[in-house]
């Protein structure tokens, strides 16, 4: 039993260090060098290509040659990300500080998003981190180290902006389905139907529809309310969608159309409009900023910020 253990281990720690040595070996080989290749080679492709099965073994194929087989087809993979500078598709590359600490997440492996005070401090980092978000964004005083911002109480990381939108439009059924806050099953036993409930949004991102779906509100009922097909708000439209009756709505601001960076509003007066069309028609007000927060707030775009 202990041998067995013992294998594992070292097993484990040779993998560790092999690829500890290819990590070193690779970000030496790209330091100091401004045009890192964007994409594999076409041989590189083709040769990792042919190496992958599509076969599950009989056995496991072993620590040593998993690895083995994981090394040999890395140089396939972008490489351009190991720069911070890279700014590819959505995702980017990483700092870093980031790439160490993403090592350390896969060693540690915790969940977030559950309170367990005394069993970890998971929490906790997740808190402060959003907290510095909030700062970062320009949404939260800096000088407030309480993370009590008023504004900014509920926060939480997720696996991306898809997610986002579920989280976010689940929080907005919940919120207008039920004004004194007993919740949806309460609203669902009550004797009067419950209100049909929509997404009032402009250009949506297609995770808006699937959001809606998993939400239980339809993909039907996400109703574009835009002004000559754009991404701007028909301020009548919208006015005339909010004031009908046996409905429930929650407002969509795209805020970074995936192809175009353009955004729904142009100024902070705009937002405080809809804002205010929200309270007055007891609306939800979702903002879906997919990745474009991030990018806002560290380049030359801050004075859309407002927007
Ligand atoms: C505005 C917007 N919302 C949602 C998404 C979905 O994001 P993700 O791929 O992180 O789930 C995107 C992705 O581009 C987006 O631009």
């Amino acid at each position: 039993m202990h041998d067995a253990v013992d294998k594992t281990l070292s097993d484990t720690l040779r993998g560790l260090v092999r690829v500890h040595e290819r990590t070193v070996q690779t970000l030496s080989s790209h330091a100091g060098q401004h045009d890192l290749p964007v994409l594999p080679r076409p041989i590189e492709l083709q040769e990792a290509r042919h190496s992958l099965s599509t076969l599950l073994p009989q056995a496991g194929s072993g620590t040593e040659e998993t690895t083995t087989h994981l090394l040999s087809i890395s140089q396939a993979f972008n490489a351009g990300s190991l720069s911070s500078h890279y700014y590819g598709f959505v995702t980017g590359g990483v700092t870093p500080a980031a790439r160490i600490a993403d090592g350390l997440v896969t060693l540690y492996d915790q969940n977030v998003a559950v309170h367990l005070p005394n069993d970890t401090i998971t929490t906790d980092v997740e808190e402060q981190a959003l907290a510095m978000l909030t700062q970062l964004f320009g949404l939260a005083d800096h000088a407030d180290n309480t993370n009590d911002s008023p504004d900014w109480k509920l926060r939480i990381l997720t696996t991306g902006a898809t997610a986002s939108n579920v989280l976010g439009l689940i929080s907005a059924r919940e919120y207008v389905t039920n004004s004194q806050n007993h919740g949806l099953l309460h609203a669902a036993k009550q004797p009067d139907p419950v209100e049909k409930v929509k997404v009032l949004t402009t250009m949506g991102h297609s995770s808006l529809k699937k959001a809606a779906n998993i939400a239980g509100i339809g993909a039907n009922n996400v109703i574009d309310v835009a002004a000559h097909g754009g991404i701007s708000f028909d301020l009548t439209k919208l006015t005339a969608e909010l004031a009908k009756p046996g409905h429930r709505s929650i407002v969509s601001v795209s805020c970074g159309e995936v192809n175009t960076g353009a955004f729904a509003t142009h100024s902070e007066a705009e937002m405080r409009n809809l804002r205010l069309l929200c309270d007055q028609h007891r609306a939800w007000l979702h903002v879906d900023g997919g990745t474009v927060p991030c990018t806002l707030s560290i380049c030359a775009y801050i004075p859309l910020m407002p927007g």
